[in-house]
């Protein structure tokens, strides 16, 4: 019986559905980082970090280059509403993935492969020496 729940949830939970809900808004405060702190150190090692708050699952914050950063929403831009619809920072550091349906994402935030065909939802970001802030307002 279990497998076809499993089967069924393959079809409809991941197959490639254009009419698919986006992702919801929730509204935060400015998240202000001194980029110069230790728990930023990823940041610098690998170009990416987990903000664990913020967004409606978190925010992947990836850098671009030395005055740019992309803040990403973690939740997924596929099937949004589903429970386990969350990205993660492939642990390659190459590229984003969600696991819940292995769709992929690249750092500007377009899907590379799975079943998204959304790109994942990026905050606004200010830079202003090596304080960076995060806002909720939505970039794409
Ligand atoms: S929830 Fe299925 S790919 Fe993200």
């Amino acid at each position: 019986m279990r497998w076809r729940v499993l089967i069924l949830f393959i079809l409809l939970g991941c197959s490639s559905d254009l009419s698919d809900d986006s992702i919801p808004y929730v509204a935060f405060q400015d998240i202000v980082i001194n980029l110069n702190l230790p728990e930023y150190n990823t940041l610098k090692t690998t170009g990416h970090q987990y903000i664990n708050s913020g967004g409606v699952k978190g925010i992947i914050l990836h850098q671009v280059n030395s005055s740019l950063y992309y803040a990403f929403e973690r939740n997924c831009s596929y099937q949004p509403n589903n429970v386990c619809s969350t990205v993660e920072i492939h642990s390659s550091n190459l590229y984003l993935m969600d696991p819940c349906c292995g769709s992929m994402f690249g750092f500007d935030g377009n899907p590379t492969g799975g079943v998204a065909w959304r790109p994942l939802r990026r905050y606004e970001t200010i830079l202003n020496g090596s304080t960076l802030t995060i806002t909720d307002s939505v970039i794409q």
